[in-house]
């Protein structure tokens, strides 16, 4: 069985001009849903309601940033490709820039600023109240996204408060299951995806823990 060390050893490793296209690459590619949105409006394809279409699709892509973070460190720890880490935070601010798409299309084109109606939208539908509690939670982890901020709190605190992206795909998927009214395929495949994700993480930690106590106890022996 291969182990994670000849795993990382065999690994793809890209240097820092790779790593600059790559990078390129991921950034185009997470804009390509805003882009295929502003072309379907410019061609008049959004359907018969153009703002649910805006809604729906932004909350979409919000939902599946979330998920392609979330993916970042079991894909890291199954193929020992630990450069994956470097792309995480571009990933994880997409999924805050379409979660601010989603929310503006809302407050916006939905509600035309009608304050007083979006907070009774909040108290009154717990599905529009879930997705506002994950919205407010990405907003410390958006606004510690930057280097400085890292050193500023330290490794252990950033990373302790970053934890929060767990409850936000959570919320986000409790929010869509709570909005759909019939068919609820879509939310029980992101939560299964979701599942799958924190489950992968849970496995891994603890194989860690069973490693390092295998070699203290080694270390006991000899
Ligand atoms: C992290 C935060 C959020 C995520 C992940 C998220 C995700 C989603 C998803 C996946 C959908 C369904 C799309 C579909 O039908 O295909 C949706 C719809 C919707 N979301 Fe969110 N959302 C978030 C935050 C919010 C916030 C803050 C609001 C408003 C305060 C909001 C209001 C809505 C509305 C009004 C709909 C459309 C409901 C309908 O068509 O009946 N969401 N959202």
């Amino acid at each position: 069985m291969a182990t994670s060390q000849s795993r990382a050893g065999r690994s793809f490793n890209p240097d820092r001009t790779q790593f600059a296209w790559l990078w390129r690459a991921v950034w185009l590619a997470c804009l390509l849903p805003l882009l295929w949105l502003i072309a379907a409006g410019l061609r008049d394809a959004l359907g018969a309601n153009p703002i649910e279409y805006i809604t729906r699709a932004t909350g979409d892509w919000t939902l599946r940033m979330l998920m392609i973070t979330l993916a970042v460190t079991p894909l890291r720890q199954l193929t020992g490709w630990h450069w994956l880490v470097r792309l995480r935070r571009t990933l994880g601010l997409y999924a805050f820039f379409y979660a601010c798409l989603h929310l503006t299309t809302y407050v916006w084109l939905d509600q035309f600023f009608d304050i007083d109606g979006i907070v009774k939208d909040i108290v009154k539908r717990p599905f529009i109240t879930i997705g506002f509690g994950a919205f407010v939670l990405l907003l410390p982890l958006a606004a510690t996204s930057t280097n400085g901020m890292i050193r500023r709190l330290g490794g252990r605190l950033w990373q302790r408060l970053h934890r929060l992206v767990y409850a936000i795909g959570t919320l986000g998927v409790v929010h869509y299951w709570w909005l759909v009214k019939k068919d609820i395929t879509e939310p029980v495949i992101y939560a299964l995806v979701l599942a799958f994700l924190l489950g992968a993480r849970v496995w891994y930690a603890r194989r860690r823990q069973r490693s390092v106590q295998a070699m203290t106890l080694q270390e006991g022996i000899s």
